[in-house]
């Protein structure tokens, strides 16, 4: 709709407000490029060090990976260090509100530091806060960060309370990575949008959170879960999903605004399902046998999803997306669910921290029109 104030598009879908060097999501082709690679040819292979690397090496050069490994260990056993002045944050019933006050506490420190330091502080402080929530929540004691150890390991330490086996942490290290960046998604957007008022990067990176907190960002794969095991077995799936769609929901995991494929996220996740339950396999025991039923289970469903969305929107593609196998694959690695969200944010918070720097040196002030359809005062009589 046009007015005088300027053309409605809700959802601003089609608006580019950005430029970035930071990742290129093809909607048509189903393309996710990081920094310069495919998702497929780094997830799983390249440390998520290296890519947080790639996207921090702001307007300067990539600094090296041992250095960003030691500022995350260095931001971890800091951030462990301020749980005991964080007030009621981690008080919180939702991991999510947990996470976004206790990243209120922290501070940006002096933009003449470099910014791999100011962005690793706020970033390596997200899985901290995470796992600190996740362990009161279950009524276990806190566990202190290692900071000799990769930022997926520690962080997979620190929720289970004891050192993970090495294909768990290439999982979770290949899940990191695989939600890193994905161009302006809506959190990425509120970050953006708090740091072309001039704002600091707490702040955005608190709005960050706020915005990926919702079932059609980054709360998708809690109900997920909760959807697999309403369903139970393969041969639910179908009906179950019909009496969804019947009443009127959505189908978790399923569709993208972006995305008229498959999510190519959903394929690298469900290759890095893959990988685990062969290690898992190695070492036998009935761990890996849920694994494998899950991810036949989640199959199914989601061939009778696309299946059923594709019979009632012919002419709108909705396939599984990212949160689909994520769900899958946390579960498989024992993050709890109501951790999913915040374990999202533990891989997102470095793609929002090189949106910060990166709006900071492009972008102008984010001010877009609203088209007014209220009152008018009466003219004067
Ligand atoms: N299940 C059932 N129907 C869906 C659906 C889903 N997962 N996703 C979209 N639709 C339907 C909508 O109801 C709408 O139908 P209508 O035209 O009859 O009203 C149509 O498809 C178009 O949807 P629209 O709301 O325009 O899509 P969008 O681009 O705004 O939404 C999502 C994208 C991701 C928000 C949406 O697909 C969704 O809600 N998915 C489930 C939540 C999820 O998995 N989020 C994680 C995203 S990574």
């Amino acid at each position: 709709m046009a007015s005088p104030e300027g053309t409605l598009v809700p959802g601003l879908e089609g608006i580019a407000v950005a430029e970035t060097a930071l990742s290129h999501v093809d909607g048509a082709a189903g393309k996710l490029v990081l920094a310069g690679e495919d998702v497929e040819r780094i997830a799983g292979v390249v440390p998520f060090e290296a890519v947080a690397a790639q996207l921090w090496r702001g307007a300067g050069s990539v600094p090296p990976v041992d250095t960003v490994r030691a500022a995350l260990g260095a931001a971890r056993t800091s951030a462990h260090g301020v749980l005991g002045s964080l007030g009621g944050s981690l008080d919180a019933d939702d991991g999510m509100d947990a996470l976004r006050a206790s990243v209120a506490h922290l501070r940006e420190g002096s933009r003449d530091e470099p910014l791999l330091s100011r962005a690793a502080r706020i970033a390596g402080a997200v899985g901290v806060f995470a796992a600190a929530w996740a362990r009161r929540r279950a009524g276990e004691s806190v566990v202190p960060p290692d900071a000799s150890l990769g930022h997926a390991a520690d962080c997979l330490r620190m929720v289970r309370g004891e050192p993970a086996l090495a294909h768990e942490v290439a999982a979770l290290d290949a899940y990191l990575v695989t939600v890193v960046d994905h161009g302006l998604n809506a959190s990425t957007f509120a970050a953006r949008v708090v740091t072309s008022t001039g704002s600091d990067m707490v702040s955005a990176v608190t709005a960050a959170i706020g915005a990926l907190k919702g079932p059609l960002h980054g709360g998708a794969p809690g109900p997920v879960l909760d959807m697999l095991d309403a369903i139970g077995t393969p041969d639910r799936a179908r009906a179950w999903l019909e009496a969804e769609l019947g009443a009127g929901r959505r189908i978790m995991g399923m569709g993208h605004r972006i995305y008229r494929v498959r999510d190519p996220r959903a394929a690298v996740l469900e290759a890095a399902l893959g990988r685990l339950q062969d290690g898992l396999a190695a070492s036998g025991g009935e761990r890996a046998a849920r694994v494998s039923r899950r991810l036949t289970l989640a199959r199914a469903v989601e061939r009778e999803a696309a299946a059923l969305l594709a019979a009632r929107h012919p002419d709108r593609p909705l396939r599984a997306n990212v949160e689909f196998y994520t769900a899958v694959l946390l579960e498989a690695i024992g993050i709890p669910r109501d951790l999913f969200s915040a374990t999202f944010a533990a891989g997102r918070a470095v793609g929002w921290t090189a949106h910060v720097d990166e709006e900071r040196r492009k972008g102008r002030l984010i001010r877009p029109a609203s088209i007014y359809v209220g009152h008018m005062p009466s003219p004067p009589c």
